[in-house]
Order: C-alpha cells, then sequence, then structure tokens
C-alpha cells in the first residue's frame, strides 16, 4: 500500500455570483488592516482592482494596487510587488486576475516572510515559513491556481520557469465569482478551458491519483464536457460560465493534490521555447499524448471518455480509448485551438529545440506521473505528432 496522502486546500472557498464583494467584508473580519491588490494592466484598465480597493476601503481597510503583473510572471514582479507591500506597511495580499496575476501574488506572500532569493524555493515543499494572508479572485477559468499551493514563476536571470509546490503558497481565502469570467474573449476561454480539463485529466490517470482526488477530477472533467464549448459559443451564458469556473476550482483541487502529467510536462519547455500561453501548449499537445499514454490506463481513459459525454456504457475500453482522442481532436478544432504552425512556429525551428525540451520536460518530474512513461526519444516523437 502506497503511504497516507495529504490534501491541501484553501480554508475558506466563496463561490458564485457576488463572490467577487466577499472579500473586503472577509479580510477586515480576518483583521487585515492594510492590502496589497495585485492584478495585471488589462485588468487595471478594466477597473476590477480599483472596485476591490474600494470595497476595502467601505470596510476600513486601506488598499494599494501592483498593476504590472505580466503574463508569465517573473521574478521581477515579485519584487516590484514585495517592496510596494514594504514601502504601504501591508499585511495582506489580494491577487485578483487569472493564473499570472494569482502566481505573482504567491510569491510577493511568502516573500514577506521569508528571506533568500526567490530561486531557492524553486521544486518541493522549500519556502521555511508560511507567507502573509492571501486571497486568490480569479478572473479565467481557468488554472485553479485560487486552489493550489502551486506557483509557476520565471527566473528572468536564467530564463527559466521555476515551478514552487509548498502548503505555504496556498491562499488563505478563495473567492471564485464566475461573473468575472464573462466577458474573456474566445480564445482565453478556449485556451483556459482546455487548461482546465488537462488538470481534471491528468489528476485522474496520474500514478499519484487517490480516491479523493479522483471525485474532484471526475466532477471536473463533467462539467467541462457539459459546459466549454457552449461558454465558448455563447459568451454571456452564466450557467456556461458557472460550470466552467467550478471545474476550473475543482480541477485546481484535483491536480495540486495528484499531480500533473506528460502533457504539462511538454507543455512547460514548449511555451517557455515559443512564448506560447499556458492553456495553449497544453491544448496543441493533449490529443498525441492521450493517445501515447491510453495503453498504461486504458479502463481510466474510457471513464474519461464516458464522463466528457463522448463514449456511451455499451462502448467498450478500447473504443472508449478511440472515442476519447477523437473527442479531444474534435473539441480543438471546435474551439478554434490554433497548431503550432499556426502559430507561426516552423517545423525546423521546432526540430531544433527538441533535444532541449525532452531533457526540461522528463527533469520537470511531471512525466514521471504519467500512466505510461516515455523517454526522451518518445517525448521528441510527441512534439512532432502535435505539430
Ligand atoms: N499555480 C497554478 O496552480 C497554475 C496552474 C496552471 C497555470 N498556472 C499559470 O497561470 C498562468 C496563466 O494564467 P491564465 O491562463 O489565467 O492567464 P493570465 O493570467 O496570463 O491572463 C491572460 C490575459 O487575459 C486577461 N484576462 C484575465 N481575465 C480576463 C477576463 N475576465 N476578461 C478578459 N481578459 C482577461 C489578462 O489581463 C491577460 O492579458 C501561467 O503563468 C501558468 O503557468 C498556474
Ligand atoms: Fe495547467
Amino acid at each position: 500500500m502506497a503511504g497516507p496522502v495529504r490534501i491541501n486546500i484553501p480554508s475558506t472557498i466563496v463561490t458564485g455570483a457576488g463572490a467577487f464583494d466577499e472579500a473586503a467584508p472577509h479580510a477586515a473580519r480576518s483583521g487585515m488592516k492594510h492590502v496589497l491588490v495585485v492584478s495585471d494592466p488589462y485588468l487595471v484598465e478594466q477597473g476590477l482592482p480599483d472596485r476591490l480597493v474600494d470595497q476595502c476601503g467601505q470596510t476600513g481597510i486601506e488598499a494599494r494596487v501592483y498593476g504590472d503583473v505580466t503574463p508569465d510572471p517573473t521574478d521581477v514582479n515579485v519584487e516590484e510587488g514585495l517592496a510596494l507591500f514594504r514601502e504601504e506597511g501591508c499585511d495582506g495580499v489580494i491577487a485578483v486576475g487569472g493564473g499570472s496575476s494569482i502566481d505573482a501574488g504567491k510569491g510577493i506572500a511568502v516573500m514577506a516572510t521569508n528571506d533568500g532569493p526567490l530561486s531557492e524555493f524553486a521544486g518541493y515543499h522549500r519556502i521555511p515559513r508560511p507567507g502573509v494572508p492571501l486571497y486568490a479572485i480569479p478572473t479565467t477559468a481557468g488554472t485553479g491556481s485560487e486552489m493550489t499551493r502551486v506557483t509557476v514563476l520565471t527566473d528572468t536571470e536564467r530564463n527559466v520557469k521555476m515551478m514552487m509546490l509548498d502548503a505555504h503558497l496556498l491562499p488563505t481565502a478563495a473567492f471564485v465569482d464566475y461573473t468575472l469570467t464573462l466577458s474573456m474573449p474566445r480564445p482565453l476561454t478556449a485556451n483556459v478551458g482546455v487548461d482546465t480539463l488537462t488538470h481534471g485529466i491528468e489528476a485522474y490517470v496520474s500514478r499519484k491519483s487517490g480516491t479523493m482526488t479522483d471525485a474532484l477530477a471526475l466532477s471536473c472533467v463533467d462539467l467541462v464536457g457539459r459546459h466549454l464549448v457552449r461558454a465558448w459559443m455563447h459568451p454571456d451564458d452564466h450557467g456556461a460560465r458557472k460550470g466552467m469556473m467550478e471545474a476550473a476550482s475543482l480541477g485546481g483541487m484535483a491536480f495540486a493534490n495528484s499531480s500533473v502529467c506528460l502533457v504539462h510536462g511538454m507543455s512547460r519547455p514548449l511555451g517557455a521555447v515559443f512564448h506560447l500561453p499556458h492553456g495553449l501548449s497544453n491544448s496543441v499537445l493533449l490529443p498525441a499524448v492521450t493517445q501515447f499514454s491510453l495503453p498504461g490506463a486504458p479502463d481510466r481513459y474510457a471513464v474519461l471518455a464516458r464522463k466528457l459525454g463522448w463514449a456511451g456504457e455499451e462502448d467498450d475500453t478500447p473504443r472508449a480509448c478511440a472515442l476519447l482522442v477523437d473527442g479531444l481532436r474534435k473539441l480543438n478544432e471546435t474551439v478554434e485551438i490554433p497548431t503550432l504552425r499556426d502559430c507561426g512556429i516552423s517545423m525546423e525551428a521546432l526540430t531544433g529545440a527538441l533535444d532541449k525540451m525532452a531533457v526540461d520536460a522528463l527533469e520537470s518530474g511531471s512525466p514521471q506521473n504519467n500512466p505510461r512513461v516515455p523517454t526522451a526519444e518518445e517525448i521528441k516523437t510527441l512534439y512532432l505528432e502535435a505539430y
């Protein structure tokens, strides 16, 4: 028997329309006096962080905005935010935005209480002390970062994406308000939606999966099957947006306590080399990597095909597996996920990067959780198949 399983999730989760408005009162009740709001330039322009600052003011909390988080957030974002946090004498962080803002907020919250360069904390369970209280308000559906003890921050000196997993990175509270996602344009809905699906699938087939994470992962996949295409087709459909937001949070809870596998292992190097959004680099790999992985856990993949509504009870395992791969390809087409070629990546550029990407993928540790563990050569072939 494997050893005991540890599950970490935020101690307070508020979901549904209006959850956003609960953050400031909750902060006040928890004793926060001076908050740093972390967000990105687009959302600042839309006025969302300022809305939160106003609500904080109404509950007697002072708030300042650090609004310069970049996509694929960096150590520089963390340093800038931390400088403002200290200058203002803040005692808590509220991150509002997509995975980038939330991940930057996590970095700031732990660097406020820990010494040493951020790069020392890369890897698993390496952060000595808890950070300051951190609330997460996601605006994409999504990375699930609001539920996870994970952050991905780029080390700008070495140009590598540092993955950190530590319970000290877990938000204290998550306010999950699907109405914030109604403004997502179609390409963003598609990218982050397939990222969510990948979290559910990988958490379920992972070698680290367990009874509790299975329940979360299957709920995630079920919701994506029912709501992703509708949310993409009808951006203002509240039911579909709500379903995808819940799927994103459930997917985050699932993968952070099980693990991601080969798709994420291969997508990080691909995104780093070719500067692709996280969700997009997962989406282009998902069908080919699933096809490769089927022999490692055919019954589990068959369950996923049925959850997605792409196979019925009458379909046996081999047929359900085939329908799953077929369905993933069709889903990418339906929500207009571009191919690597459409993204302007040439075959020469891809071939030239294969060796480094395969090494980086294996070094991340994620492929080792996959139901079928690939060699470096097999990883290279999979990149080419996804082209
Ligand atoms: N920590 C984790 O557990 C975890 C999991 C998966 C991914 N990630 C990380 O998350 C990051 C990606 O996050 P993301 O995909 O949410 O995108 P993002 O945060 O990078 O945002 C992408 C763009 O969408 C805009 N945007 C955000 N919400 C919007 C809305 N409601 N309407 C319109 N535009 C909106 C942003 O302003 C930004 O320009 C990557 O850095 C990835 O590594 C983290
Ligand atoms: Fe992801």
